[in-house]
C-alpha cells in the first residue's frame, strides 16, 4: 500500500494539505487508514475548486449525470443500487456501554464486541480507493450551539452532499487544531476495488455492499456507517451525528437535539414568532419549513427543514438553531401547487438522486407536473413512459440543495445563538384518530403528546409502507439513547423554562375520509393551523377542553374562502371515544415496553386523558 497523501484524485488542484498538525486527529486518519487501505488520502478544503473535480470525477467514471445546464446549471443525477435507496433501520446501531441505555426501541451491540466485528468488515475496505477527510461543523463556525466533525469517506458522492449540507471545509480543520472537540465519524461503501489477492474489478455506476451497519458509540461519540452510500446513512453529519450522537450530548448537557424543521412566522400586524415542529421521515417537514400561506397577511420564512438543536438562553427562553447548511428533501409529491419554494431552491448547484431523467437533460419525479413527460429514463436507468404501470423516480428519490439559496430562507437563519421558539408541533402521518389540531394543556401532557404519537410507515425507511407505528417525538429512529430517559429529559427541560417554556401542539394533515382520500387540503392551507396556534399564543383564539387536548372552538379555524363541508370539518376533528380508548390500552402496552423508566409524569397523563374519555 502506498499512501501518497496527495490531491491526485481531485484533478490539478494543490496539494495544500497533507496531514494536520493536531495529533488526534491525525493520529486517527493514520489508524482508519492502516485499517482500511485506501490508496490515497485527500484532506478536503470545501472550495468551490474541489467540488468541481470531485463532480467531474463522478461524471467521467459514469457514477453522475451532468443534467443540461440549461435547465439546470451544475446539477447531477445519482442513481443507486436498487437495494440502496434508504435507512436500513434493522442494521442501525446504539452501542452505549450499558445496554439499559440504548433501550428496547433501539439494536443494542456490545461496544468492544461490536468494534471487533468492525474491524473485520472495514480491512482493507477501502482498497483501490480514496479516503477523503470531510471536516465539518454543525451550526455556524463558532457558534455557542454549534459542533464540530470529521467525516472519513471513501465516497466522493458523500463529499459533494457533505459540501451542502454542512459548513467543510479547512475553517473546521484550524478550528481543530486550536483545540475544539469533535466527534468522530467514518463511513465506506464497502465496495474495494482490489482485493485481497491484489485482483482489480471495475467500479461500478453506485458501489455499495448488500452487508451493511450503521453504528453510533454514544459513549465515545463516534459513528461508523459500513455498505451503504444513501444519504440517511452516508451523510454522517446528519441523522447519525445531529440527532443520534447529540441527543446524548444534550441529555449529558442539558440541551436537546430534534428532528425538527424550525420556522418564523410573521403575522399581519407584524408580530414574529417561531416554531420548531417535529414530524416522522416524509411526512411533511421540508413542505412546512418552506409553507406559502394562502390567509392574506401571513409569512413563513425558512430557518430549518429536518433538524433543530434547542437550548435554553440567558433570557430563560428555548432558543434553537438548524446545525444544518442545506436540505436532503424528498422529491416525490414537490412541485408547483404543493412547495413552489422547494421547487424554485432547486434551480441550479443541485444534486438530485433516483429521480427521472427527461430526455432534453433535465429531471422529473412525480408530483413535480401534473402531467408526466412522454417519455422519460426512470431512477433504475430503464426507458419509463406513462402506461408503464412503475412510477419513474424513486418514492424515496431526493434533492441535495444549500439552504442559502431558498428564497424563503430567514435573513438570520444562520445566528449564532438561534432564534427564540414560541411554538413546539408534534405530528404523525394518521388515516383515522387524530384530528386536524390539537393545544396541549400543559408541557406535561405535551411531551405526553410527543411520546404517544404514531405514524404510518414511509418508504424513507426500509419495511412495510403504510404500517401503523410508534414513533415518539418522531425520533424513533433517531434517539441515541433510552426513549424512555429522553421523555424524562424532555420534562427536566419544561421544569427548567417554567413559565417560559412554549405552548406545545399536536397536528396531523394526513387524516381520511371515508372515500379514502386526505379531508384536509395541507401544504399551503396548513397555514390556517398556523395561525390558530399564533392567536392560542396571544390569547385570542377559543379552544374548546377535550379529553385529549384543546381543540378550536366553533369558528375558532379560519375557513375564509376554503371550499370544505361542514361535513368534513366535523370528520377532522372527531373524536371517537371507543377508538381513543383503544388507543390508550395500545399506549399502556408501549410504555410497559420500558419498565420502571417511564417518567411518573406520564403515566399520570394517560390517566387523566382515560378518566376524561369516560366521562
Ligand atoms: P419530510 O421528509 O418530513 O421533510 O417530508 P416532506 O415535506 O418532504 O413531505 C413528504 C411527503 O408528504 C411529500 O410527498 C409531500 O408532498 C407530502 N406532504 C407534505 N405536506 C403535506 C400536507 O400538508 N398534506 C399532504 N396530503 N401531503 C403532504
Ligand atoms: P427525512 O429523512 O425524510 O426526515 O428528510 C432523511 C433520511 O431518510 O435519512
Ligand atoms: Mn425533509
Amino acid at each position: 500500500m502506498t499512501l501518497t497523501h496527495s490531491r491526485q484524485s481531485t484533478g490539478d488542484a494543490d496539494p495544500s494539505r497533507t496531514g494536520s498538525t493536531d495529533p488526534n486527529l491525525q493520529a486517527w486518519v493514520d489508524e482508519i487508514a492502516r485499517l482500511t487501505e485506501p490508496d490515497a488520502i485527500v484532506w478536503c478544503d470545501g472550495s468551490k475548486r474541489e467540488a468541481n473535480d470531485l463532480s467531474k470525477l463522478l461524471v467521467a467514471s459514469g457514477q453522475l449525470i451532468r443534467l443540461n445546464p440549461e435547465w439546470r446549471p451544475n446539477s447531477f443525477l445519482a442513481r443507486t443500487n436498487p437495494k440502496d435507496v434508504a435507512r436500513v433501520e434493522n442494521r442501525t446501531f446504539i452501542c452505549s456501554n450499558d445496554e439499559a441505555d440504548a433501550g428496547p426501541t433501539n439494536n443494542w451491540a456490545e461496544p468492544s464486541a461490536m468494534r471487533a466485528e468492525l474491524r473485520g468488515v472495514f480491512a482493507g475496505c477501502m482498497r483501490g480507493r480514496t479516503m477523503y477527510i470531510v471536516p465539518f461543523s454543525m451550526g455556524p463556525l463558532g457558534g455557542p450551539i454549534s459542533q464540530l466533525g470529521v467525516e472519513i469517506t471513501d465516497s466522493p458522492y458523500v463529499v459533494l452532499n457533505m459540501g451542502i449540507m454542512t459548513r467543510m471545509g479547512e475553517t473546521v480543520l484550524t478550528m481543530i487544531e486550536a483545540g475544539e472537540p469533535w466527534v468522530h465519524t467514518v463511513h465506506s461503501v464497502g465496495y474495494p476495488l482490489i482485493d485481497q489477492s491484489g485482483i482489480t474489478r471495475p467500479e461500478v455506476e453506485w458501489p455499495c455492499n448488500d452487508d451493511k451497519y450503521i453504528v453510533q458509540f454514544p459513549d465515545t461519540r463516534e459513528v461508523w456507517s459500513y455498505g451503504s452510500g444513501y444519504g440517511g446513512n452516508a451523510l454522517l453529519s446528519k441523522k447519525s451525528f445531529a440527532l443520534r450522537i447529540a441527543s446524548v450530548m444534550g441529555r449529558d448537557e442539558g440541551w436537546l437535539a430534534e428532528h425538527m424543521l424550525l420556522i418564523k412566522l410573521i403575522s399581519p400586524e407584524g408580530g414574529v414568532f417561531h416554531m420548531a415542529a417535529a414530524f416522522p421521515s416524509a411526512c411533511g417537514k421540508t413542505n412546512l419549513s418552506m409553507l406559502r400561506p394562502t390567509i392574506p397577511g401571513w409569512k413563513v420564512e425558512t430557518i430549518g427543514d429536518d433538524i433543530a438543536w434547542l437550548r435554553q438562553g440567558e433570557d430563560g427562553r428555548l432558543w434553537a438553531i438548524n446545525p444544518e447548511a442545506g436540505f436532503f428533501g424528498v422529491a416525490p409529491g414537490t412541485g408547483e401547487t404543493t412547495n413552489p419554494t422547494a421547487v424554485s431552491t432547486m434551480w441550479g448547484n443541485t444534486i438530485f438522486t433516483n429521480v427521472a431523467l427527461r430526455d432534453d437533460g433535465d429531471v422529473w419525479w412525480e408530483g413535480l407536473t401534473d402531467k408526466a413527460p412522454d417519455h422519460l429514463i426512470d431512477w433504475q436507468g430503464k426507458d419509463w413512459t406513462p402506461d408503464s404501470g412503475r412510477t419513474a423516480a424513486h418514492p424515496n428519490s431526493r434533492f441535495t440543495v444549500a439552504a442559502a439559496q431558498c428564497p424563503s430562507i430567514a435573513d438570520d437563519w444562520e445566528a449564532a445563538g438561534g432564534v427564540p421558539i414560541d411554538a413546539i408541533v408534534f405530528g404523525g402521518r394518521r388515516a383515522t384518530n387524530v384530528p386536524l389540531v390539537a393545544q396541549a394543556r400543559s408541557w406535561k401532557h405535551g411531551v405526553f403528546m410527543g411520546a404517544t404519537i404514531s405514524s404510518e410507515k414511509t418508504a424513507a425507511a426500509d419495511g412495510i409502507v403504510g404500517e401503523l407505528r410508534r414513533d415518539p417525538f418522531a425520533m424513533l429512529p433517531f434517539c441515541g439513547y433510552n426513549m424512555a430517559d429522553y421523555w424524562g429529559h424532555w420534562l427536566k427541560v419544561g421544569k427548567e423554562l417554567g413559565t417560559n417554556a412554549p405552548a406545545i401542539f399536536q397536528v396531523n394533515w394526513f387524516r381520511k375520509g371515508p372515500d379514502g382520500a386526505f379531508i384536509w387540503p395541507g401544504f399551503g392551507e396548513n397555514s390556517r393551523v398556523l395561525e390558530w396556534m399564533i392567536r392560542r399564543i396571544q390569547g385570542t383564539a377559543d379552544a374548546i377542553d377535550t379529553p385529549i387536548g384543546l381543540l378550536p372552538a366553533e369558528d375558532g379555524l379560519n375557513l375564509d374562502g376554503l371550499d370544505l363541508s361542514k361535513e368534513a370539518v366535523d370528520q377532522l376533528f372527531a373524536i371517537d371515544q371507543n377508538s381513543w380508548l383503544a388507543e390508550c390500552d395500545l399506549t399502556e402496552e408501549y410504555f410497559d415496553k420500558f419498565g420502571d423508566k417511564v417518567p411518573p409524569a406520564l403515566r399520570a397523563e394517560l390517566a387523566s386523558v382515560r378518566y376524561h374519555l369516560k366521562d
